[in-house]
């Protein structure tokens, strides 16, 4: 079954307004004509407004790196998965490993985003991957197979329908260590297959990006493997003609 890549990237903690504004020009300009590939961006939620207004025209998706549970209430400094939607937010980064590692967040609570955001209608962006030591002690399955399950036992297989997994593996993250393309895709197979032992056909059609130092020369042959359907890119999203260049490559090898 044929399905449509997503690049998206993902800015983390950068930028400022001028940035944003110059950034999703330079991108709306890169990347006219693209119709092969879906495209997403999701820049530090503080600048979601000039985001939206700077994409006016594009059609480039907007999105946001994290949500909280809750949708109102005594909740300080958390976003809701409403507010996110009101400024046209569509696909929601949860479970990044800076946010379990750095805020502790639990297979369990990342369940509950991903709920949260299906009850909204937002695409959940589930982000997992091994660390360096499970990656070595041979756990790279085991770890993914975990934290797809906590979404599975939670909500049911169906909840994969139309959501996103992006596959990070944490020491491919920011190190310019990419994984290889055949790491990636045994990788990428297995989670697909894992899904496939509960639904082929919600298996067939979720999209699994890979992401960890993905790059304008690397990306090309990451998106040979059939089961590599797009990337989420930190860094090199951060530069227009990068990324661009990464959003053609899939495109080209995907149509
Ligand atoms: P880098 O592309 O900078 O390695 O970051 C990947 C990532 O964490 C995207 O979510």
């Amino acid at each position: 079954m044929a399905r449509r890549p997503l690049v998206m990237g993902n800015w983390k903690l950068n930028g400022d307004k001028s940035f944003t504004k110059e950034l999703i020009e330079n991108l709306k300009s890169e990347l006219a004509g693209v119709n092969g590939c879906d495209v997403a961006i999701a820049p530090p939620v503080m600048y979601l407004a000039e985001a939206e207004t700077s994409l006016i025209g594009s059609q480039i998706l907007l999105g946001a790196q994290n949500v909280d549970v809750n949708v109102k209430g005594a909740f300080t400094g958390d976003i809701s998965t409403e507010m996110l939607k009101d400024f046209g937010a569509k696909y929601i980064i949860i479970g990044h490993s800076e946010r379990r590692t750095y805020h502790k967040e639990s297979d369990e609570f990342i369940a509950k985003k991903f709920a949260a955001l299906k009850e909204a209608g937002l695409v959940p962006v589930l982000c997992i991957g091994e660390s360096e030591a499970e990656n070595e002690a041979g756990k790279t399955e085991e770890v993914c197979a975990r934290q797809i399950d906590s979404v599975i036992n939670a909500l049911g297989v169906e909840a994969f329908n139309g959501a996103v997994i992006a596959y990070e593996p944490i020491w491919a993250i920011g190190t310019g260590k990419s994984a290889t393309p055949e790491q990636a895709q045994s990788v990428h197979a297995f989670i697909r297959g894992h899904i496939a032992t509960k639904s082929q056909a919600v298996a067939d059609q979720v999209i699994i990006q890979y992401g960890g130092s993905v790059n304008d020369a690397n990306a090309a042959e990451l998106f040979t493997q059939p089961d590599i359907d797009g990337a989420l890119v930190g860094g090199a999203s951060l530069k227009a003609p990068a990324f661009a260049v990464i959003v053609k490559a899939a495109e080209a090898a995907k149509n």
